[in-house]
């Protein structure tokens, strides 16, 4: 089957959710001066950036979580992984202290951040340089004059479609019933990609932990979908 062909790359930020919310305690902000500057992805204009290279030392792959929020979900796979690149993207700041925290708490070298809107580092990355990709409980943008807001959109997908290797998996999780519509008329309808959660979309594999979002969702009653998905070979063998 065919590919199809790439969308422009996004270069133009184009952020609709929070940037900041409670002003950083001054613990928080001195850890953000001291710990980001070494993690922090910074894009060159024109210049693809090399995901291994942004680690001290050889990873045996490269994962990427988008819009970590409060990054437990990211810590916990780094801590299980650490022979993993794990690049997360997530422009909320107070998020980001959250992590750096837990980073610091757990002596963790193998998180890289990239604290603005996801799409303009997937421009970056390379053709078939990302092993996983998690995009957990996504801002739903429930009003339909805000669809087009969604982070899971065509051109996304064609850009996570090119960086994916031949078998990575997509994590995708909501609780938001008419998103989980979009995302299964949007991924299952896309060429590249083959569900995997099957009939098993109400659960997490043990490889998955909660986040933030989704305890959230179970404590006022909604359950949540679990969709994973692998990147179709682009030879078939
Ligand atoms: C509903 S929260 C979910 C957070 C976390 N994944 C969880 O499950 O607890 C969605 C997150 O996506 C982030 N986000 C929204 N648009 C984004 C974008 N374009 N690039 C990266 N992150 C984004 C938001 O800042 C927010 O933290």
């Amino acid at each position: 089957m065919r590919e199809r062909s790439g969308t422009p790359a996004p270069r133009r930020r184009i952020l609709y959710g929070r940037r900041r919310g409670r002003r950083l305690r001054s613990g928080q902000r001195e850890l953000v001066g001291r710990l980001l500057p070494a993690l922090d992805i910074r894009l060159t204009p024109g210049e693809p950036v090399a995901p291994a290279a942004l680690f001290p030392s050889e990873v045996d792959d490269i994962w990427l979580e988008i819009g970590f929020g409060g990054g437990e979900h990211l810590a916990w796979q780094a801590c299980r992984n650490p022979g993993i690149g794990m690049i997360g993207c997530e422009p909320f700041v107070n998020g980001v202290a959250r992590l750096l925290a837990e980073i610091e708490a757990r002596n963790i070298g193998n998180i890289r951040l990239f604290r603005d809107d996801a799409r303009l580092l997937l421009a970056e990355l390379p053709e078939d340089s990302i092993g996983r990709i998690f995009i957990l409980f996504p801002d739903p943008w429930p009003k339909a004059r805000h669809h087009k807001r969604r982070i899971v959109s065509e051109p996304v997908l064609s850009h996570l479609a090119r960086i994916m290797r031949d078998g990575a998996e997509l994590r995708m999780a909501t609780d938001d019933p008419g998103y989980l519509e979009w995302i299964l008329d949007h991924v299952d309808g896309h060429e590249v990609f083959t569900e995997v959660s099957g009939a098993d979309r109400g659960n997490r594999t043990a490889d998955w932990p909660p986040t933030r979002y989704e305890r959230k969702a179970a404590a006022a009653g909604r359950a949540s979908a679990f969709l994973r998905y692998s990147r179709r070979p682009r030879r078939p063998s």
